[in-house]
């Protein structure tokens, strides 16, 4: 695909068939996760893979959203530990930018597969540290479903139009 139809298809899905992706779609998405910048080339990020369907149903129930999920396959889980990216640059620690940049490589890199996700940032963190049994160190930032969804959405159309974000010279 062209990257702006990407760009303009990927959204986030709720649904999901119960078809397990391909190991080759899988591997594609997290090289291009791998392959996303980082402060420093630090490359602190680190990903899980749940397909063990009691894995991830523990997963869900950590989540547990009341949003209507529909049980995907698996989960991908993003894990970076602070100290895996600059700390206090202006005031700023930027691993959770660092990881914002490979998953959403990652995602774009699924919608390319012709697969669904959804990032999710509201899970109960020390559940889901427990049941993939990721080090203290670590954060968990975010973590998404990945599988085929059961109905295509259309083109997103609810975003606010340039003119109300962009500032040319001044704010
Ligand atoms: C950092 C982040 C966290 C999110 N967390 C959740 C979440 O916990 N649950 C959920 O259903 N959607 C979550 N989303 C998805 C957003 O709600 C969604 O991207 C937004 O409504 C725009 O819809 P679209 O992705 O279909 O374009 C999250 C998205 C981002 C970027």
């Amino acid at each position: 695909m062209d990257f702006y139809e990407v760009v303009k298809k990927r959204r986030s899905y709720r649904a999901y068939k119960p078809d397990m992706p391909e190991k080759e779609k899988i591997e594609r998405i997290l090289d291009a996760a791998r392959l996303a910048p980082t402060w420093a080339n630090m490359q602190g990020i680190r990903y899980i893979i749940s397909q063990d369907p009691e894995k991830v149903k523990e997963i869900w129930r950590a989540v547990g959203q009341k949003t209507k999920f529909t049980e995907a396959p698996m989960f991908i889980t993003g894990v970076v530990a602070e100290s895996g990216s600059g700390t206090n640059v202006n005031g700023l620690k930027y691993f959770t930018v660092d990881f914002g940049i490979c998953f959403e490589h990652l995602i774009l890199a699924a919608t390319e597969e012709g697969l669904a996700t959804c990032w999710i940032g509201y899970f109960n963190e020390e559940k889901v540290k427990e049941i993939l049994e990721i080090p203290k160190k670590y954060r968990v930032i975010g973590l998404t479903p990945l599988g085929y969804p059961i109905k295509e959405k259309g083109e997103i159309n609810d975003r606010r139009p340039l003119e109300k974000i962009v500032h040319w010279e001044k704010f």
